[in-house]
């Protein structure tokens, strides 16, 4: 199917329409913040996921129960996603931790008054290319992604679901209030788990004895992880996500990019890097 048939346009980039109709949308742009809500906010394929298992076990000082009751999408919803206006958000008692594939520009009204806490996660776009291209051909609610090469440019163009990783990346890194935003990525999450479990506690203002985050850090490595039905989609339906084509825990690493891309297709990808991002001063990981 089509990006026609597929996704609606939503201020300006595509959204998978099955996930986001409009009256979920609406319950987004109406949505009332409070100061201490925390937001997990991602380009997809960031590690958004693994986020969703990181803050709750964090906020939960340690207790698996918060990882195995509920499945991601209800623990640390999606503000846009069609569930969102069915989980009574408003009956959940503070802090809340929600979730949005929104860019900065996007964010409704009552973000910009409340200024909850933000986690932003970013990953280096390659591989973030390389996860995609995985996804999308194994959902049924995203366009066929084709020929990779094809996909390649979809991707530097921002014609796949929420727009463009530059715009995304640079409208975040944009914003204002940085003190109530910890910018962190993938890399430093692969690199040192244990210690990015201490920053993220630590901006969340969540004391922890070393022992307890050394045992979620444990909890949240990739191999374990992917052991946890409430994080691993295993119960979303084949019709929607056919795991046997590309498992949602697909491979967990950093640099999977030089698997996927061809020389040509990486230096490509650079040098449309480089012209996006010239203007950008933040120091990635990746560069
Ligand atoms: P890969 O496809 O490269 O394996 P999102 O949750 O934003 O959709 O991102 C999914 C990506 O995060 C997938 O990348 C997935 O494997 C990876 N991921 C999820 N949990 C992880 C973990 N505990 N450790 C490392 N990577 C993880």
């Amino acid at each position: 199917m089509t990006e026609a048939e597929l996704y609606t346009v939503y201020k300006g980039v595509y959204v998978p329409a099955c996930l986001h109709p409009p009256q979920s949308l609406k319950y987004y742009e109406e949505f009332s913040f409070r100061r201490d809500d925390i937001i997990i906010v991602t380009y997809p394929k960031s590690g958004t996921t693994w986020m969703q298992e990181i803050v709750p076990l964090i906020m939960s000082g340690g207790d698996p129960a918060c990882v195995e009751m509920l499945p991601n999408w209800d623990r640390v919803p999606w503000l846009e996603e069609h569930r969102a206006c069915v989980l009574n958000l408003e009956q959940r008692p503070s802090p809340r931790m929600f979730s949005t594939h929104f860019h900065h520009t996007m964010m409704p009204p009552s973000f910009f008054e409340t200024k909850p806490k933000v986690i932003y996660l970013m990953r280096n776009p390659k591989d973030v290319f390389t996860s995609s291209f995985h996804y999308y051909g194994m959902t049924s609610f995203l366009v066929n992604p084709g020929p990779q090469s094809e996909f390649l440019h979809k991707f530097l163009d921002g014609k796949v679901m929420f727009g463009s990783w530059f715009d995304h990346v640079k409208s975040w890194l944009n914003a204002e209030d940085k003190d109530r935003i910890m910018y962190i990525s993938y890399e430093e999450m692969i690199m040192d788990l244990k210690d990015s479990v201490a920053r993220i506690a630590q901006f969340l203002k969540k004391p922890l004895d070393t022992e307890v985050m050394e045992k979620i850090a444990d909890r949240c490595l990739f191999k374990n992880m992917k052991q946890n039905k409430m994080s691993n989609y295993s119960t979303v339906p084949r019709e929607f996500m056919d795991q046997t084509k590309s498992e949602f825990l697909r491979k967990g690493i950093a640099g999977d990019w030089k698997n996927q891309l061809t020389v040509a297709e990486a230096e490509y990808f650079d040098a449309v890097y480089k012209d996006k991002m010239k203007d950008v001063k933040y120091k990635f990981v990746w560069d």
